[in-house]
């Protein structure tokens, strides 16, 4: 028994794709478009994963960009973005479908009482079918893929990896009581890891692997005048390189570039136009939030995370 709804007819997914990303230069121009920035590197390697295609596998600290990468991609595309969030214990039921045994249950009781007859493969029919990430985005009519993103998928467990691998592998999945279902259109598949444990080298065979720098400070300020764009370009510098002065071994969390967006959006609120300490000393909650890292900080003093008093 086979569900094969690959040939629906007038999708021409792989058409939809190259249309998006023709050459790399296109699809940085289309990222930069829609707020997402990338180098040749990341750009090269989201556009080899568009258009061999293969999945992508993005690994990097938190906050360089990783699952916006998959958001910035679906909003290029025109596609929905299907996010599977992996987590311990996550299992296959939640990342796949599941079957609504309260629903089920009901249509059983209901056939009952009115003497109808209900067979069993009516039980298992897309009514009663709850499709979580996985089967969503396989299912996905099209025209273009939908991006399915899994993240952070180094939290999931060896066994979830590998049930992902044969996802991959196939672009199918197997549901006993309906076989299997192969993609309708396959989706576009971004993984991102932080790395918090090594992956699988068979996973790892199946991808293409990009390891995301944490940008400098240049690149930061770009990011940050990007997601709150009536901000001062001065301001931008400011909080981008108090961030990288920031980053600190001995702080228990050191911001990253969201906290850095969450700080120049207050500071812009608060009519401020260039970072300094009076300004740093007034909502240095919105950057660290550790009480031991904030007397840090202040230890350290603020007109050194501001940069006064440097020359
Ligand atoms: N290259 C980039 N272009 C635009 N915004 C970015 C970029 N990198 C990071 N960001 C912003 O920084 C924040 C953290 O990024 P995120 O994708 O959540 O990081 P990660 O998933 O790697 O932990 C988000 O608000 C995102 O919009
Ligand atoms: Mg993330």
């Amino acid at each position: 028994m086979t569900e094969d709804v690959r040939s629906a007819p007038g999708v021409d997914a792989r058409g939809a794709v190259a249309r998006a990303a023709p050459d790399v230069e296109t699809l940085r121009a289309s990222l930069d478009a829609v707020g997402y920035l990338t180098d040749t590197g990341l750009c090269t390697a989201l556009f080899l994963a568009l258009r061999l295609p293969q999945p992508l596998l993005l690994e990097g600290e938190p906050g360089v960009g990783k699952t916006e990468a998959a958001k910035a991609l679906a909003a290029v595309l025109d596609t929905p973005l299907i996010r599977l969030q992996c987590y311990d214990g996550l299992d296959v039921a939640e990342a796949l479908y599941e079957w609504n045994y309260p629903r089920q249950l009901l249509a059983i009781r209901l056939a009952e009482s009115q003497g109808t007859p209900l067979a069993e493969a009516d039980l298992f029919s897309d009514a009663f079918l709850l499709r979580r990430p996985i089967l969503a985005a396989l299912t996905h009519p099209g025209p273009a893929p939908a991006v399915l993103l899994i993240d952070e998928i180094d939290r999931a467990d060896d066994d979830f990896e590998a049930f992902l691998l044969e996802v991959l592998a196939e672009a199918a999945v197997t549901i006993p009581e309906r076989g299997t279902v192969r993609a309708t259109v396959a989706p576009v598949i971004v993984l991102t890891s932080n790395r918090t444990r090594d992956l699988h080298d068979a996973l790892k065979r199946r991808c293409v692997y990009h390891w995301i720098d944490y940008p400098d400070v240049e690149r930061v300020a770009e990011i940050l005048r990007r997601r709150v764009p009536d901000s001062p370009r001065v301001l931008a510098s400011g909080v981008a390189a108090a961030v990288r002065r920031l980053r600190l071994p001995e702080l228990q969390k050191a911001p990253g570039i969201a906290e850095g967006i969450d700080w120049i959006r207050a500071l812009s609120l608060l009519g401020v136009e260039r970072v300094d300490a009076a300004a740093a000393d007034r909502t240095l909650g919105l950057l660290v939030k550790y009480r031991e890292d904030q007397d840090l900080v202040r230890a350290r003093g603020l007109d050194w995370l501001v940069g006064e008093g440097d020359d």
